[in-house]
C-alpha cells in the first residue's frame, strides 16, 4: 500500500493540526507536551514571529540559492531533523522512515540515544543517498564512561559523521501534561540503544543528591572529545558563559536549544539567547538553533541572529505521524520553500546576506 500526503496540508500548522488528531492521546501529549506550565514551549514559537523583517527591494536575485556551509560540507539548505525520543509512536517505520525523507531532502538528521531503531539500521538506509546532509548521533550521557564511548565508537563505526551531546537535561523536566495523560511507552518499544546501560547507582537522600550525580560535567565533555575522533557538538547551550567555556575546550559547534521547551520551564527562548551566544563565540563556532522553527520567516530570522542552521523536532513528529516519509519529507520541502520565498520578498540572494539588518528589532 502506497502512503499518499492527506489533502489540505499547506502549512506546517496545518500538519500539527492533523497529527493531533491521528495520534494516540497519550503518545500525543509526550510529543507535543512541555515541561512544567509549558511557557518556554510557547515562548520558543512566538519569539520568531515577533521578530519583524525590514525587506529590501529591487535586490538582484538571480542564482538565489539557500546553500550553506556547515561541518565542512556544502548543504542545500540550512535544515536537520533534530533528535527527538521513540518515532515509533508516531509511525511504524520510526526513525528509518525520519531518516530517509531528511536524505531525500537533503536535510541533516540528527539520531536520538532513545531511538526505537538500531543506530545500524538508520545508517545502512541512508548512508548511499546521493544528496543526503549530514548523519550525526544524539548522546544522553549514561552513568559509566565507558558505555558512553562503547556507543559513539558505535555510531562511528555505523558511519555517523558527529556525536551530539545533550547537556540540558542532567534530570528529565516536570513534564505535567505528560503525565496527566498516562504516557507509557508500548511495550516492545525501548531504547534501542540503552540495552545493558548501566544503572544510576542508588543514593539515598533528596532527589538532588541521586540522578544528577550522573549527570555529564565539563570534564566529562573534553574527556570525551579526547577519547573521540568524532567532531563533538554541544546540544543545550543559552548562556553565553557556557559558549565561551565550550569554544574554549574545541568543540565542534553548539546546538542553541532548551530542549522543545522539555527542561526547564521559563527558561529563555532560544531566538532570545541565539544572537548573544553568537556574541560570545565571535564568527569562528558554528551554532545551530532549534525551538519553535515552524516558518520559512523563522528560519531567515535564525540565520540573520546567527545561526548557520536550524533544527526542527516536532514538526517531523508531525508529518511522520501523517504520512511516515513522505510526511517528514513534505514538512522540508515546505519549510524551504517558505524559506526561499522569504529570501526572495528580503532581498537575500543567498544566506551569507542574512544579517541582522534584516531585523527590525
Ligand atoms: C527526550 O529527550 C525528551 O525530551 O523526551
Amino acid at each position: 500500500m502506497t502512503t499518499q500526503l492527506p489533502p489540505g496540508l499547506l502549512t506546517l500548522a496545518d500538519h500539527e493540526a492533523r497529527a493531533a488528531q491521528a495520534m494516540d492521546p497519550a503518545a500525543w501529549a509526550y510529543i507535543a507536551g512541555g515541561a512544567g506550565d509549558e511557557l518556554t514551549l510557547r515562548a520558543n514559537a512566538e519569539a520568531w514571529p515577533a521578530l519583524t523583517l525590514w525587506p529590501r527591494v529591487l535586490q538582484p536575485l538571480a542564482g538565489g540559492h539557500t546553500r550553506v556551509r556547515l561541518a565542512g560540507r556544502e548543504l542545500a539548505h540550512p535544515i536537520l531533523l533534530a533528535p527527538w525520543a521513540h518515532q515509533r509512536l508516531a509511525h511504524p517505520d520510526g526513525e528509518v522512515a525520519s531518516a530517509l525523507a531528511a536524505a531525500a531532502q537533503g536535510a541533516g538528521y540528527v539520531l536520538a540515544t532513545q531511538s526505537s531503531v538500531p543506530l545500524e539500521t538508520v545508517a545502512r538506509a541512508v548512508l548511499g543517498e546521493p544528496g543526503r546532509g549530514p548523519l550525526w548521533f544524539q548522546l544522553y550521557w549514561q552513568a559509566d564512561r565507558g558505555f558512553n564511548l562503547a556507543l559513539a565508537e558505535r555510531a562511528r563505526a555505523a558511519g555517523f559523521e558527529a556525536l551530539v551531546l545533550t547537556v540540558d537535561a542532567p534530570v528529565s523536566g516536570v513534564r505535567d501534561r505528560e503525565r496527566r495523560a498516562g504516557f507509557r511507552l508500548p511495550p516492545g518499544m525501548g531504547s534501542a540503544h540503552l540495552q545493558g546501560a548501566p544503572a544510576a547507582p542508588p543514593a539515598p537522600g533528596t532527589y538532588c543528591a541521586g540522578l544528577p550525580a550522573h549527570a555529564p560535567s565539563w570534564d566529562d565533555v573534553a574527556w570525551l572529545q579526547a577519547q573521540t575522533p568524532l567532531p563533538l557538538w554541544l546540544k543545550g547551550v543559552l548562556h553565553p558563559q557556557d559558549a565561551r567555556q565550550a569554544a574554549a575546550l574545541g568543540v565542534a559547534g553548539l546546538i542553541v536549544s532548551n530542549h522543545g521547551g522539555r527542561t526547564l520551564d521559563t527558561a529563555v527562548a532560544t531566538a532570545t539567547a541565539l544572537p548573544r551566544v553568537r556574541a560570545a563565540v565571535g564568527d569562528a563556532l558554528p551554532l545551530v538553533v532549534d525551538g519553535g522553527i515552524r516558518r520559512g520567516t523563522d528560519v531567515l530570522k535564525a540565520i540573520a541572529l546567527g545561526a548557520n542552521a536550524v533544527m526542527v523536532g516536532r514538526p517531523a513528529a508531525w508529518g511522520l505521524a501523517n504520512a511516515g516519509a513522505l510526511g517528514v519529507a513534505h514538512v522540508i520541502r515546505l519549510l524551504r520553500d517558505e524559506l526561499e520565498m522569504a529570501m526572495a520578498l528580503t532581498g537575500c540572494r543567498s544566506l551569507t546576506e542574512a544579517t541582522p539588518a534584516l531585523l527590525t528589532n
